[in-house]
C-alpha cells in the first residue's frame, strides 16, 4: 500500500521536526461485555495491538491514552444476572473487576478502565440521542415486540429462544444461530418461548425509536473512501453495504436495564446506540479527573479505535454516522485498526467442546510475555484468520525467543561479567565486520519504528528477530573468548545493541525487559529514540546478569494438547450459551460429580404458583433447612400428592429466579424415554431414609 507509507513518512517527518508531545493520540480498545471472561480471540484482535502500540507512543514521548470500559447493558447480562440471583449492577461490577485483573495480568494497561452505567456514559448518550433528534435523524413508530404474558414484560433479543428457521438447531436465541451463524431478524425463530419461563409469547405493539443511518449513507461514503488510513479489505465491503442501502436501526429496548431513553418510560437505548460513545465519555472522565479539557484534547488528537473483525459494521457505520449527526463535535477516527478470528490447531475456539485456551490458565503455565510474543508474532494488520498452534508456540518461544534474544543478551552481559569485570571495554578500531554490523545498529530503530507506525506489529517483531540474530552472527564471528583483535569493539557494540533490544522489545515484553534495565544497570527514562544510539559508553558498570526466559519443555506442551477437547477445560462461570442448550454430554471428572451436592428431601408444602399452569412452588425439608423449589412438574402431580413425600433433589445449583420466585433447590425426575414429556417420574429412595440424606 504505497499510498500508505507515504503518508505515514510525510507525518514522521514533520513530527519529528518539532516536540513528540504535540502528538495527541487517543487509543480504544472494543469494550468486553460484562458477562465473561476475557478470552484470547479478544486478546489478539484488539487488546495486544492496542496495548502494543500505546506502549510504542508513550516510549515516544507521544501524548497518548489508552481507554476502555466494560460494556455493562444488553439482555444476555440482565438474563445472566437474574440467573445468578444478583443485581444487575453487581453482576456487571463484578465482571469488570475481573477483566480488570485478567488485563492487568497481561500487561495490558489503560489509563482508565471505566463502564458504560457510568453517569457520565449515560449523559454523553442522551446528549447524543438529543442532538440527533434535534438535527433529524431520529423518529419514531410503532412496532410488534414479543410479549410474555406470564412475566408481564417485553422480552427483547435474548429473552426469546427458540428454533433456527435455517437450521432447525433448538434453544437459540432470536437474534442468531450459535449452530449455522446466521442471524435473524425479529419474528423469524421458529417456536418462540420466553426465556424466563418457557411460555410462547404474543405479539404487543411498542413504540420505538430508530436512527435513521440511512440519512448519512453519502456522507459516510464519503468519508470511508476520503480517509486513506482505513485497511482497504474492510472499507470494500463496507462501502457495498452502504450500495446495497442502509437500514434504519431501532435503538430502543422495553426494558429497564440500560440508559433511559429521555422522555420514554420504560425504554431504554439498544447497547449499541450508547457502547461506543463510552470511548468518548470514558475519555473525558479520565482527562476531568487529570485537570485536563478532554474535548480540546480528543479533538486534537489521533483516534484509533482497535477492534475484531465482528464488530466492523458497528464500528464503520453507526459510529462514524453518530458522530456525523450531531455535527463532528467529537472527532471521527482516523484509524479503526481491524484484526482478525483466532482459531486453535486450525478449528474455531468453543468452550463447551473444550477447544479452548482459557486466559487464566495460560497464566497459570505460562509468563504473560510468552502470549503477548506468540500472539504478536502470529496477529498481521489484517482480518485474515490466526492460528494458535501449540507446537508452533513451543518453537517459537524456544527458538525465538530463548535460543535468539534471549542468548545474545544474556552471553553479552555474562560475558561482560566474567571476563571484563562487569565493565564496558573501549572499542578498538572498526574493521569492515563492525562497521556493517554498527550500520545495522545505528538504522534498526527506524526500520521497526516505520513498521510500527503502519501498525504492522507482527513485521516490526519480526526485524526485532532478524536484527537479534544478526548480533549472535556477529558475536560469533568476532568469537571474543578468544581474545583476538576487535574482541572488545564487539562487546562494546553488542552491549548497545542489547541496550536498543531492549527498547524495541519493551512494548511488546514488558514483563521481561524491566528487570533487564537492572542487569544493563540504565536508568530511567528510556525512550524509543535512544534505540540504536550508541551511547554506553567505555567504563559502565553494568549489574548482575540473569537467565531473561526459560526453555519450555516437551512435555508441557504434550499437557497442553492432551488437555483439548475435554470438559472441564472449558469450566467458566461466564459462559455465553442458551438458557437451556443441551449440550453434548461429555466426559465429567469423579470431582466434577462429586462437587454436586444431591440429597433426600421431604416436601413439605406444596402449592401452585399463580399465574402458571407449569409451576409448583414447594417447600423442601432438608433435615432442619427448608429451601424452596419451583418446579415444572404441575402437569404430572398435584400440590395434595406431593405433601409428605420422600423426593431426590439437588441442592448446590447456582439459584435461579422462575418467575419472579427463587429456586433454590431442584427436584430429580425420569422422563419416560418413550413417551418423552408426557410421561415424568419423580425419584425417590428405595428404603427410608431420613430427610437431608446425602445422595453419592
Ligand atoms: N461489547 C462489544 C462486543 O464485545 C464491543 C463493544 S465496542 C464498542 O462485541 F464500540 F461498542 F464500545
Ligand atoms: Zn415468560
Amino acid at each position: 500500500m504505497p499510498e500508505v507509507f507515504i503518508t505515514v513518512v510525510g507525518r514522521l517527518f514533520s513530527v519529528s521536526s518539532s516536540n513528540p508531545s504535540d502528538r495527541k493520540i487517543v487509543v480504544t480498545s472494543a469494550l468486553p461485555y460484562a458477562n465473561g471472561e476475557i478470552h484470547l480471540g479478544h486478546i489478539v484482535s484488539t487488546y495486544l495491538p492496542a496495548d502494543i502500540f500505546t506502549r510504542y507512543c508513550r516510549s515516544k514521548g507521544y501524548d497518548v491514552v489508552h481507554i476502555c470500559a466494560s460494556d455493562d447493558f444488553g439482555t444476555p447480562i440482565l438474563i445472566r444476572s437474574e440467573q445468578e440471583g444478583k443485581s444487575p449492577e453487581e453482576y456487571v461490577a463484578q465482571w469488570n473487576r475481573r477483566d480488570l485483573q485478567d488485563f492487568t495480568d497481561l500487561g495490558v494497561i489503560f489509563n482508565l478502565f471505566y463502564k458504560t452505567s457510568s453517569k457520565e456514559n449515560i449523559e454523553l448518550t442522551q446528549y447524543f440521542f438529543r442532538m440527533l433528534s434535534e438535527n433529524g435523524y431520529i423518529n419514531q413508530r410503532m412496532v410488534l415486540q414479543p410479549y410474555c404474558e406470564n412475566d408481564r414484560k417485553f422480552l427483547p433479543d435474548r429473552y426469546v429462544i427458540g428454533t433456527c428457521p435455517y437450521c432447525g438447531a433448538e434453544n437459540q436465541y432470536s437474534d442468531g444461530c450459535e449452530k449455522c451463524g446466521r442471524t435473524f431478524q425479529p419474528g423469524e425463530i421458529k417456536d418462540p418461548k420466553c426465556a424466563l419461563c418457557g411460555a410462547p409469547p404474543v405479539q404487543k405493539q411498542s413504540e420505538h425509536f430508530f436512527f435513521r443511518l440511512s440519512q448519512l449513507s453519502d456522507q459516510l461514503y464519503e468519508w470511508l473512501t476520503e480517509n486513506k488510513n482505513l485497511q482497504d479489505e474492510v472499507k470494500n465491503y463496507v462501502l457495498r453495504w452502504i450500495q446495497d442501502g442502509l437500514k434504519d436501526w431501532d435503538i430502543t429496548r422495553d426494558m429497564s436495564w440500560g440508559v433511559p431513553i429521555p422522555g420514554a418510560p420504560g425504554k431504554v437505548f439498544y447497547g449499541w446506540f450508547d457502547n461506543h460513545l463510552c470511548y468518548i465519555s470514558t475519555a473525558l472522565t479520565y482527562f476531568k479527573r487529570n485537570g485536563v479539557d478532554g474535548k480540546a484534547f480528543w479533538n486534537s488528537a489521533e483516534i484509533y479505535h482497535y477492534i475484531g473483525k465482528d464488530i466492523v459494521y458497528h464500528h464503520y457505520l453507526f459510529l462514524p454516522a453518530m458522530r456525523m449527526g450531531v455535527d463532528e463535535e467529537y472527532k471521527l477516527p482516523d484509524y479503526v485498526p481491524t484484526r482478525g478470528h483466532l482459531m486453535l490447531q486450525g478449528n474455531k475456539f468453543s468452550k463447551s467442546r473444550g477447544w479452548y485456551i482459557s486466559l487464566r490458565g495460560f497464566l497459570d503455565s505460562f509468563p504473560a510475555d510468552y502470549l503477548r510474543y506468540y500472539l504478536a508474532a502470529i496477529t498481521s494488520y489484517s482480518q485474515a484468520d490466526i492460528n494458535f498452534d501449540w507446537d508452533d508456540f513451543h518453537a517459537r518461544i524456544n527458538n525465538e525467543l530463548v535460543a535468539n534474544i534471549g542468548n545474545f543478551i544474556h552471553r553479552t552481559l555474562n560475558f561482560l561479567k566474567t571476563h571484563h569485570n562487569s565493565t564496558v571495554p573501549s572499542p578498538e578500531e572498526y574493521d569492515e565486520v563492525d562497521q556493517a554490523f554498527e550500520s545495522r545498529l545505528l538504522a534498526i530503530r527506524a526500520e521497526v519504528e516505520s513498521s510500527i507506525e503502519a501498525n504492522e506489529f507482527d513485521r516490526a517483531l519480526k526485524k526485532i528477530i532478524d536484527f537479534s540474530a544478526e548480533c549472535n552472527r556477529y558475536f560469533q564471528k568476532r568469537e571474543p573468548w578468544k581474545k583476538g583483535k576487535g574482541s572488545q569493539t564487539c562487546l562494546y557494540l553488542s552491549v548497545n545493541a542489547v541496550k536498543t533490544l531492549a527498547i524495541l522489545l519493551e512494548p511488546y515484553l514488558y514483563f521481561s525487559i524491566e528487570p533487564l534495565w537492572m542487569q544493563i544497570s540504565i536508568e530511567e527514562p528510556r525512550r524509543w529514540d535512544d534505540a540504536s544510539k550508541i551511547d554506553v559508553k567505555p567504563g559502565h558498570k553494568i549489574g548482575e546478569p540473569k537467565i531473561l526466559f526459560r526453555k519450555i519443555e516437551d512435555a508441557e506442551i504434550q499437557r497442553e494438547k492432551a488437555r483439548l477437547g475435554k470438559m472441564g477445560n472449558a469450566a467458566d462461570a461466564g459462559e455465553k450459551k442458551p438458557l437451556e442448550a443441551e449440550a453434548k454430554r461429555a466426559e465429567v471428572t469423579f470431582d466434577e460429580f462429586a462437587n454436586l451436592d444431591l440429597r433426600i428431601g421431604q416436601v413439605v408444602e406444596a402449592e401452585k404458583l399463580k399465574g402458571s399452569d407449569k409451576l409448583l412452588k414447594l417447600k423442601i425439608d432438608l433435615g432442619g433447612e427448608k429451601r424452596q423449589s419451583i418446579s415444572g412438574i404441575a402437569e404430572h402431580y398435584t400440590p395434595e400428592e406431593l405433601k409428605g413425600k420422600m423426593v431426590a433433589v439437588i441442592t448446590n445449583l447456582k439459584p435461579r429466579k422462575v418467575f419472579g420466585e427463587i429456586s433454590e433447590v431442584m427436584l430429580l425426575a425420569a422422563l419416560d424415554k418413550a413417551t418423552d414429556k408426557e410421561h415424568l417420574s419423580l425419584l425417590k429412595p428405595d428404603r427410608d431414609v431420613s430427610a437431608g440424606s446425602k445422595i453419592s
